[in-house]
């Protein structure tokens, strides 16, 4: 019975470790994860007959792609990178201290730090240089990152003051909630999967092959572990101050104490205080802070004996559910959302839940009047997680799920690879028809400015239907808007006239076809250059393309084939929106830069494919080595320091991001 269940336990924390760290896609939850991987440690530990050097007590998991060669370099760790003994029990806290007082004879002080949920990461700096960003891999190996790394600000390319020779510091890369909150928004507009936590979403973001994209996904680093050889420190807290010197992003909550029962203080405070941060923990992280009792407690074959983690529970509350609402997105998916009695979780008062799809419903085996428990995972919007079925009412009905589109009455369809039902009316359903305005008008889109109120009015007024209409408003209907004036009339014109200027891979993306969010349109306008080459593209064409898939392969070639769209892109031709890449000089602005060649290098406040795009717009070329030819250097915040060496070399000039603006300036 015993080997049965520890190879079930086994082959099943292998599949969560893949979905976790491959995938960044987790099916259960931190909690239960460690539930399992406890019970499974006992057993090896109780029946050590059937131990084996793969399980998954044994290793870290892995985030190294075993499917798909990703195409980043893969560096052995000089120090392997192991991962942390934990505990949710604040209690099992006194038998970490016990072990560490029976091995050490000297008097020992803890540091207590948040624990940042985010994904490991090891620099390496020599002489003081970025060197190599390498993550967590198996423990032993693990992908160089440095391109993508050195997209975020706090993450210095070159360090100050005085600093070793060669170190190396490890971190954690995480995404703020802001940043988390805004991506999420986005996808759940463009129909792609949401991340389920920030955790993932930096992960997966890290993985991304196209820095750019990287660049604009708000990632932010903490560092909290040196290593190296020699190093002139003897307590780890000391280390981490002076990497703070060197101007390395360290974090300001770290507090060092003597005793186990100021490290539960520090938990305590901590389990309130962070629902205040502007970031996610999942706990705490105890070390002990002198590096000598550091080497002498050493470390098991996953784990450091000098360090531990307390983990946080995840928050739960419990209240009724007392409806179901089903909402219409941009592309037509009908998500259900459930009304709740209103129950504090969190620090907010929760009144709104997301169900998901169908599915997720019969799988909770939801009622009307069902007690249910709400989780805040870190979505937008609190999950319903279970059901207590000893609670439920005797009246509890199960939900109807409606038959046709609750705002256009169409019936619906269902799309058995994604589990969701769609109106089909992508074309005449007024919500679908009102996002999908609001949607094309968006800064990353048209960047039109009005907002939802304004759609609203020019739908309700029957001035606009389509996209096209847009460009037909005058300045005598703008006028009979609520609140409008001639100025506020003129403005809206002004920048509808603007928007002509917007190029291809925006257009593309301002159509709104499902599942093409922002970095699939601007792959697709790189590889076929014209929506007159993508809407006559077979399906296995589509399919060539790195990231396209089945799904988003038949989306499109369903968009294209709607004589509705094909009608809507004709119009938008003739109004002179840009369809075609910027290389042919369709979309150019301006001569500024004619004859100019250009080297575009670091990070920028906009996209570099927009500053790209914007030279090339304003007749110059872009170009990515320096050499004799090269007319400037446009420079953004940590720029190659290759490209700069060369540059000054040969007496190039560097133009910075505010001073290209003044050039191409109109
Ligand atoms: S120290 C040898 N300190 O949590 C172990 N880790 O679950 C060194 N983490 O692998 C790790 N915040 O990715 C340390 N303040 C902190 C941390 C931290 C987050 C991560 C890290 C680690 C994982 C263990």
């Amino acid at each position: 019975q015993a080997k049965e269940r520890i190879e079930a336990l086994r082959e099943e924390l292998s599949k969560h470790n893949y979905n976790y760290y491959v995938l960044n896609a987790p099916t259960v939850s931190d909690f239960e994860f460690d539930i399992k991987m406890q019970e499974l440690e006992t057993l090896e530990k109780m029946f050590p007959q059937f131990a084996s050097e793969d399980s998954p007590t044994q290793h870290v998991g892995s985030d190294i792609e075993k499917k798909q060669a990703k195409g980043f370099e893969q560096v052995a760790h000089r120090y392997p990178m192991l991962s942390l003994g934990n505990t949710y029990n604040i209690d099992e806290l006194n038998d970490f201290n016990d072990r560490i007082a029976k091995l050490l004879t000297v008097p020992y002080s803890f540091s207590c730090e948040l624990k940042f949920d985010g994904t490991a990461i090891c620099l390496t700096y020599k002489n003081g240089i970025l060197d190599k960003a390498v993550t967590r891999g198996d423990g032993i190996k693990g992908d160089n990152v440095i391109d993508n790394v050195l997209t975020i600000k706090s993450i210095p390319q070159r360090l100050k003051g005085s600093y070793p020779d060669e170190f190396e510091i490890r971190g954690e890369i995480f995404m703020p909630w802001d940043d988390f909150y805004r991506l999420n928004a986005e996808k759940e507009d463009n129909d792609e999967p949401a991340f389920a936590n920030p955790r993932n979403a930096a992960a997966g973001s890290l993985k991304l092959l196209d820095s750019e994209i990287v660049a604009e996904r708000g990632l932010d680093c903490v560092l909290y572990h040196i290593l190296g050889e020699n190093l002139p420190f003897s307590k780890h807290s000391e280390a981490i101050e002076a990497a703070a010197g060197w101007g390395l992003p360290i974090s300001k909550y770290s507090e060092v104490v003597n005793t186990i029962e100021e490290v539960k203080e520090y938990i305590e405070k901590w389990d309130t205080d962070r629902k205040t941060l502007p970031f996610a923990t999942d706990g705490i992280v105890i070390k002990v802070n002198e590096l000598d009792s550091q080497r002498k407690l050493g470390y098991t074959a996953k784990s450091p004996r000098w360090a531990t983690a307390y983990k946080f529970k995840p928050e739960q509350a419990l209240t009724r559910l007392l409806s179901v609402d089903y909402q219409v997105g941009r592309t037509g998916a009908i998500t259900p959302v459930a009304n709740l009695e209103p129950v504090p979780l969190s620090g907010t008062i929760v009144k709104r839940a997301s169900l998901h799809n169908k599915d997720q419903m019969d799988l909770l085996d939801i009622h009307i009047g069902d007690y249910v428990y709400v989780e805040k995972g870190g979505e937008i919007i609190p999950k319903i997680t279970a059901i207590a079925p000893e609670k439920r009412p005797a009246d509890a009905s199960v939900p109807d799920w409606p038959l046709r589109c609750p705002d256009c009455g169409a019936l619906l369809v269902r799309d058995e690879s994604q589990a969701k039902h769609y109106c089909p009316n992508n074309t005449g359903c007024p919500t679908q028809i009102k996002s999908g305005i609001i949607h094309f008008i968006s800064r990353k889109a048209m960047n039109i400015l009005a907002g939802e109120a304004t759609v609203e009015q020019l739908y309700t007024k029957g001035l606009v239907f389509s996209l096209s209409d847009l460009y037909k408003l005058t300045e005598d209907q703008l006028v009979t808007l609520d609140g409008w004036k001639e100025k506020s009339a003129q403005n809206f014109l002004e920048s509808i006239e603007n928007s002509k200027k917007t190029p291809f891979f925006r257009v593309l993306y301002a159509l709104g076809i499902r599942h093409v969010g922002e970095n699939t349109a601007k792959m697709l306008a790189r590889h076929f250059k014209s929506i007159d080459a993508l809407s006559s593209a077979s399906k296995e064409e589509l399919l060539q393309i790195d990231e396209v898939g089945e799904i988003m392969a038949d989306s499109i070639l369903s968009y294209f084939d709607n004589p509705v769209n094909q009608e809507l892109i004709k119009e938008l031709k003739e109004i002179g929106l840009q369809f075609e890449e910027n290389e042919d000089g369709s979309g150019k602005v301006s001569d500024r830069l004619a004859g100019a060649t250009v080297v575009v290098s670091g990070v920028f406040s906009v996209s570099r494919e927009e500053i790209k795009a914007m030279v090339e717009a304003n007749g110059g070329k872009n170009s990515g080595s320096v050499s004799g030819k090269t007319s400037f250097i446009l420079a953004g915040d940590k720029p190659g320091a290759e490209k700069i060496k060369k540059a000054e070399k040969l007496g190039i000039r560097i133009v910075s991001e505010d001073e290209f603006y003044k050039m191409i300036e109109d």
